[in-house]
């Protein structure tokens, strides 16, 4: 069992779901079943639309580090994966902070999901900024 909790502005409040791990089901999948809207249009890995920022919770080791070859190059071609996250997942099996709804595959771990509600755009730039004061 997975609890996956998510998060977005375009929620009323996050909702967290429990999920059966194993049944090759993606986060698309357990979000449309729970009627929670990520945006998406091709929901084949392609378009980059269902970008969503995962972060693991809990004290075990993340599983869900693999991309697929079309996950990561779509998440490439459209700025959302940098060199150092690709090193990282390889080298410290450490997975990237955005991924694709429509290709990550559940695993048996708690997740926060986190999207902006808008096609491709990173949660990141949808959360008011600190505004820091000079000293007066
Ligand atoms: S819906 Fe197009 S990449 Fe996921």
């Amino acid at each position: 069992m997975a609890n996956i909790t998510f998060s977005s502005p375009t929620l009323p409040k996050d909702i967290t779901v429990y999920a059966v791990a194993g049944d090759n089901h993606t986060l698309l999948d357990v979000a449309k079943k729970h009627g929670i809207e990520i945006p998406r249009q091709c929901e084949d890995g392609e378009c980059g639309s269902c970008l969503v920022k995962v972060t693991h919770l809990g004290a075990k080791d993340p599983m869900a580090i693999t991309l697929s070859d079309k996950e990561r190059v779509t998440l490439s071609v459209n700025g959302k994966m940098k060199a150092e996250w690709v090193d990282n997942a390889v080298v410290n099996d450490m997975p990237p902070p955005y991924r694709l709804a429509c290709q990550y595959i559940v695993r048996a771990e708690d997740i926060l999901v986190e999207f902006s509600g808008e096609p491709g755009v990173e949660i990141d730039l949808r959360r008011p900024k600190t505004v820091y004061k000079k000293d007066e």
